[in-house]
């Protein structure tokens, strides 16, 4: 069965139909092309897909399309301000070489934004464990918490 819905990505009011099955991660990648997003498992398991949606993180790939009529979604494209200046977060990033290959980026960060809303930061203990769904198979997990940190601060 198609779906119409209608929802706003980065600002931007989309109207879509979709598969029952489709998840919000193809919607955003193969219907809005917008890649930023990272599909790595598919399955939950790896946070390359995080998103906020209505300002809470989710594993888009864990999260229906249809559910999202009305709902407010902002990936990695949605972050940099419209004259291109960068999101704190992905400025930090950079300053603190928070990544290698760079795959996990997009999901980390959104995860770390997320993370610092949510006011989860108090230490790097606490930043660890609430953006331990998010896994970088490079190992970059001290200068993403670095990232984080210095953000929060
Ligand atoms: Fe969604 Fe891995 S692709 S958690």
């Amino acid at each position: 069965l198609n779906n119409q819905l209608s929802l706003s990505v980065n600002g931007s009011q989309h109207a879509v139909t979709v598969d029952n099955r489709t998840s919000l991660l193809d919607l955003l990648r193969e219907h809005l092309r917008l890649p930023g997003t990272k599909k790595g498992c598919d399955a939950g398991a790896c946070g390359a897909c995080t998103v906020l949606v209505d300002g809470r993180r989710v594993n888009a790939c864990l999260t229906l399309a249809v559910r999202m009529e009305g709902a407010e979604v902002t990936t990695i494209e949605g972050l940099a301000d419209e004259d291109g200046a960068l999101h704190p977060l992905q400025q930090a990033f950079i300053d603190r070489d928070a990544f290698q290959c760079g795959y996990c980026t997009p999901g980390q960060i959104m995860s770390g934004v997320g993370c610092i809303e949510e006011g989860h930061t108090g230490t790097r203990a606490e930043i660890r464990e609430w953006m331990s769904g998010n896994i970088c198979r490079c190992g970059c997990y001290v200068k993403i918490v670095d990232a984080v940190e210095q953000t929060a601060l």
